[in-house]
C-alpha cells in the first residue's frame, strides 16, 4: 500500500517519509537504503567543497532510481576582523590545553588555513549533476540561487524554526518547508546563530500551517507511528526521521559512538554551541560542559572549523568526551537494523495505526 499526498506527488516517492540529512552520520548507503524503502533519502553535503559534493552525489545517484534530496548549509559567514583573529587564537589555545589535560594531543588549524565553502559553488555542482531536490538549513538561499534552481526544475526545501522564518521562506519562493521543532537532534536550523527560537515542534507546526500555504515537512522527535500521526494532524504532509537512524547499519557513527547511545538518559541530551558556534542538540560530555561555561565560543563556522581536527583525533582515539554525538529528545532503542528495515517497519506501523493517514 502507498500513501499518496502532496509530498509524494511533488517529489515522486512512494511514502511521505524523509530520511533526515545528518551531516557526519548520513552516508550514500543510508540514502540508497532509505530510497529502497520508498522514502526520500537526503544526502548531507553540509559545507563540503564542490568537488567532494560531486563525488558523493555520483556515488549515490548510481544506485538510486527515485529522486533523492541533497542538503546544504546556507549560513552567513562573518568577516574576519581583528577581534575574531584574537578570539580565534585564544580559543585555539584553550581547546588544545583542555584536550591535553584529558590525554589528547592535538594541533588545531590556524585561522588562515581554514577553507570556507561558498554554497553557490555547491549549487553549481548540484545543478550539473541534475539533482531533483535540494534542501537547506541555517537561513535562506539568495534570490539568484533560487532562480537558478527553479530554472533547472530543482524542487527546493527550506528549514524553519519559527513562523517568521517560514513566512520568509514562502515569500522567497521556496517550494516546501521543513518545520524543525526544538526536540530535533543536531543543529537548530534557525536563520540566525543566537539567540534561536525556542518553540517546541508541536506548538510551532500548527502555527506555521496557519501562516503559509506550501506543503510542510515536520522534523523533531518523530520515531513511531503515533508521533507521525500527531504531526499529520497538526498539519504536516512529510515526516522527517533523524535520530531513529543513528545506530542503523548505514550510519557513519563508529561503534564506540553507537555504544554511547545505548545508555543515554534524558538529562544527557543538551543544546550546545560548544562544537560549532551554532546551537545543536546532542549528548553532553566533558568538552560540552567545559566550553559552554567558558567564553571560548566563536561564531559559526569558525568554531566548527577549529574543533574539526579535535573531533577527528578523538574519534581515532575512541574518546567519547571530545566527539559530538548529536541526538534528539525522543530517546528510544536506536535499532541497529538497516535504514530500509527501520523505515519499512515504521511505514507498516503507521499503516496499522490509522488508515486515515493513507489518503
Ligand atoms: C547527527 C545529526 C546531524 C544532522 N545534520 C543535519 C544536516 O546536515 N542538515 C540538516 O538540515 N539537518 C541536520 N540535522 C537535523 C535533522 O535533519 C532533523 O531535523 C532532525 O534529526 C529531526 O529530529 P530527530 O533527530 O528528533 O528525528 C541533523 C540531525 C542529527 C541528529
Amino acid at each position: 500500500m502507498k500513501w499518496s499526498n502532496q509530498i509524494t506527488q511533488l517529489i515522486g516517492i512512494d511514502y511521505p517519509i524523509i530520511q533526515a540529512p545528518m551531516f557526519g552520520v548520513t552516508t550514500p548507503e543510508m540514502v540508497i537504503a532509505a530510497s529502497r524503502a520508498g522514502a526520500l533519502g537526503s544526502l548531507s553535503l553540509g559545507d563540503l567543497p564542490a568537488e567532494r559534493c560531486s563525488e558523493l552525489i555520483r556515488s549515490t545517484a548510481a544506485y538510486v532510481m527515485k529522486p533523492f534530496a541533497v542538503n546544504i548549509f546556507v549560513n552567513h559567514v562573518p568577516e574576519v576582523s581583528l577581534n575574531l583573529r584574537l578570539a580565534y587564537n585564544e580559543t585555539k589555545v584553550f581547546v588544545e590545553q583542555l584536550a591535553l589535560q584529558h590525554g589528547l594531543e592535538v594541533a588545531l588549524p590556524e585561522l588562515d588555513s581554514i577553507h570556507i565553502t561558498d554554497y553557490r559553488e555547491q549549487i553549481d555542482a548540484i545543478i550539473s549533476h541534475q539533482c531533483k531536490v535540494v534542501s537547506f538549513t541555517f537561513g535562506n538561499l539568495d534570490a539568484q540561487s533560487i532562480k537558478r534552481l527553479k530554472d533547472n526544475d530543482v524542487m527546493i526545501i527550506g528549514t524553519c524554526t519559527s513562523v517568521a522564518e517560514a513566512i520568509a521562506l514562502e515569500e522567497a519562493g521556496i517550494d516546501v518547508i521543513c518545520v524543525q521543532g526544538l526536540e530535533a537532534g543536531g543543529h537548530r536550523g534557525s536563520f540566525q546563530e543566537a539567540p534561536v527560537p525556542e518553540i517546541g515542534g508541536f506548538s510551532l507546526l500548527p502555527q506555521v500551517k496557519e501562516h503559509v500555504n506550501v506543503p510542510l515537512i515536520y522534523a523533531g522527535g518523530l520515531y513511531n507511528a503515533s508521533t507521525i500521526h500527531s504531526a499529520k494532524l497538526l498539519g504536516a504532509s512529510g515526516f522527517q526521521i533523524g535520530s531513529l537512524l543513528l545506530k542503523s547499519k548505514e550510519s557513519a557513527l563508529l561503534d564506540f559512538e553507537k555504544a554511547r547511545l545505548s545508555h543515554v538518559k534524558e538529562s544527557d541530551i543538551v543544546l550546545t554551541r560548544s562544537f560549532s558556534g551554532r546551537y545543536a542538540r546532542g549528548i553532553k560530555n566533558t568538552f560540552i560542559e567545559a566550553l559552554d561555561k567558558s567564553q571560548y565560543i566563536l561564531p559559526y563556522p569558525y568554531q566548527n572549523k577549529l574543533t574539526g581536527e579535535l573531533r577527528k583525533v578523538a574519534k581515532a582515539n575512541k574518546n567519547v568526551d571530545f566527539v559530538n554525538i548529536w541526538a534528539g529528545q525522543s530517546i528510544h532503542s536506536y535499532s541497529e537494523l538497516s535504514t530500509t528495515d527501520i523505515m519499512q517497519t515504521l511505514i507498516r506501523e503507521v499503516e496499522n495505526l490509522h488508515t486515515s493517514l493513507v489518503v
